[in-house]
């Protein structure tokens, strides 16, 4: 048994009123044509066809390092049966008993619905999957007969009002027997409202020629078909519950399922809890007993066991060791790494920095391109000066100074350990361990003769 997958992803996609190819729409941080194909991938196929046609140079730009791909054009849209005839014609086709059709605009479909269908159709059958859908417009029906038998599919815009009132629909999954399919797909005809070639059309031919067509119902989010942004957010949502559910199976506590969203992939541990409104996205990877608060965002960041990120503080890149706490308003930006028990706090901004064992750096910070000890104090107000408008710079901080509030690093420059720096310090020069740096300053207080005079002509 050899299986040939055809993806059909040439479509203008009009409904969607938009310059970006359907297939390209993003559904939890992915396109949609990356989920249909993730599908198609987990059923180990022998090959995979991608018809692409309209933007479909940026499609297959978008794949490019999807070397298993093989890519065929259908110049012009004539429809699905159109679509699937140019992809098998571009293989030799007798290499496949079966091929099974799906369409790129399914983000929802899962390996298992498609298995169980493979399972159920026998190898010279026509397998269909199905939903029950309570408002079908749009979608084609399934037609059975009597004995309850798959009969036909018919569009909705070709439908007579009691086929529009059955609400078993086609899903656009479709299991076929390749060389008959080849023979059916020659007897489409474009005599329908669209004047296309209707691949559903083949389920009537094959029911004609007394080949057993077998239906497999599957749940109406999974069967979604994305044509416009409606469709779209609906996508959207249902995807967002099911990889919660996915975090919850694990063990994460999720505050509210319909406040959280995962744009990519996230790896968490048990008792690790995640508040509302967070947006989770890229690579992230959670420890256990992680504590994200209301209204973070996290994106392609790793985060260790215990460690609690506050409300509204934003990671990017960022590593963050065990027990730490940041937050609430704390900006980490890529290459901020952080070891264990590290306390960033409000407005405190972290950026290709390391910072050591238990340091802090609690308030209203920019702490960039800087090598930071452990148990460091760094007090309010600290910067790091490390760009001069045409270089980075770097900064060095033994372990265990301590840094008064307002001071200004002018990297490169280096802190000893245990060094103190007095508030205010502008730091142009290294300063040396175990001693107090500070700047010389006085502190003035004068009257002003004007001012003098004004208060007596007032009096
Ligand atoms: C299609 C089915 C319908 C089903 C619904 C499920 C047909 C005729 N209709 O309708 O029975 O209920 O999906 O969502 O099959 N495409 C091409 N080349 C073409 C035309 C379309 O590659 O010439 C691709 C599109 O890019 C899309 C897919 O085929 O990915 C389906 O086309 P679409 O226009 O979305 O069909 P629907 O109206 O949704
Ligand atoms: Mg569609």
């Amino acid at each position: 048994m050899s299986l040939l997958v055809i993806v059909l992803a040439a479509g203008k996609g009009t409904r969607m009123q938009s310059a970006i190819p359907k297939p390209l729409h993003k559904v939890a941080g992915q396109s949609i044509l990356r989920w249909v194909l993730d599908s198609a991938r987990s059923l180990m196929p022998d090959n995979i066809i991608v018809v692409k046609g309209h933007g479909g140079g940026q499609l297959q730009r978008s794949f490019a390092n999807d070397v298993d791909l093989l890519w065929v054009e259908q110049e012009t849209q004539k429809g699905t049966g159109h679509a699937v005839k140019v992809a098998l014609d571009s293989v030799c086709a007798k290499s496949f008993s079966q091929t099974l059709v799906l369409l790129g605009d399914m983000p929802l479909i899962q390996p298992s619905s498609i298995m169980g269908l493979i399972a159920k159709t026998n190898s010279r059958g026509v397998g269909v999957l199905t939903a029950k859908y309570e408002n079908p417009f749009g979608m084609g029906r399934i037609v059975r007969g009597l004995d309850g038998a798959v009969e036909s599919i018919i569009e909705h815009k070709d439908a007579a009002p009691d086929v529009l009132a059955l609400k078993e629909i086609n899903t656009g999954v479709l299991l076929l027997p390749t060389d008959k399919l080849k023979e059916w797909l020659k007897m489409l005809a474009p005599d329908n409202a669209c004047g296309e070639l209707y691949l559903t059309d083949v389920i009537a031919i094959a029911k004609a020629q007394g080949v057993a067509v077998v239906a497999n119902q599957i749940q109406e989010h999974e069967a979604l078909g994305v044509n416009s942004q409606a469709d779209l957010a609906l996508a959207e949502r249902a995807m967002q519950q099911r990889l919660v559910a996915g975090l919850m199976d694990i063990g994460v506590r999720i505050m509210d399922p319909s406040r959280v969203d995962i744009r990519g992939q996230i790896s968490a541990g048990a008792d690790t809890c995640i508040d509302v409104n967070v947006v989770l996205d890229g690579e992230v990877s959670l420890g256990s007993g992680v504590y994200i608060g209301p209204n973070c965002i996290i994106k392609n960041s790793t985060i260790s066991d215990g460690a609690v990120i506050e409300a509204n503080s934003i990671l990017d890149g960022a590593t963050v060791g065990e027990k730490c706490i940041v937050g609430p308003f704390a900006r980490l930006r890529p290459g901020a790494n952080l070891s264990n028990e590290v306390k960033i706090g409000n407005f405190v901004e972290v950026k290709k920095s390391y910072v050591g064992d238990n340091s802090k750096i609690n308030h209203l910070s920019y702490i960039g391109d800087a090598e930071v000890g452990a148990g460091v104090n760094v007090g309010a107000g600290v910067i790091t000066c490390n760009y001069d408008g045409k270089n980075k710079y770097k900064t060095i901080i033994g372990d265990n100074a301590f840094l008064g509030s307002g001071c200004q690093l002018v990297a490169p420059v280096e802190i000893g350990a245990e060094a103190m720096l007095g508030a205010g310090t502008t730091l142009i020069k290294d300063a040396p361990a175990k001693k107090l740096t500070l700047n010389k300053k006085e502190q003035l207080c004068k009257g002003s003769k004007s001012l003098e005079r004004l208060l007596e002509e007032k009096a």
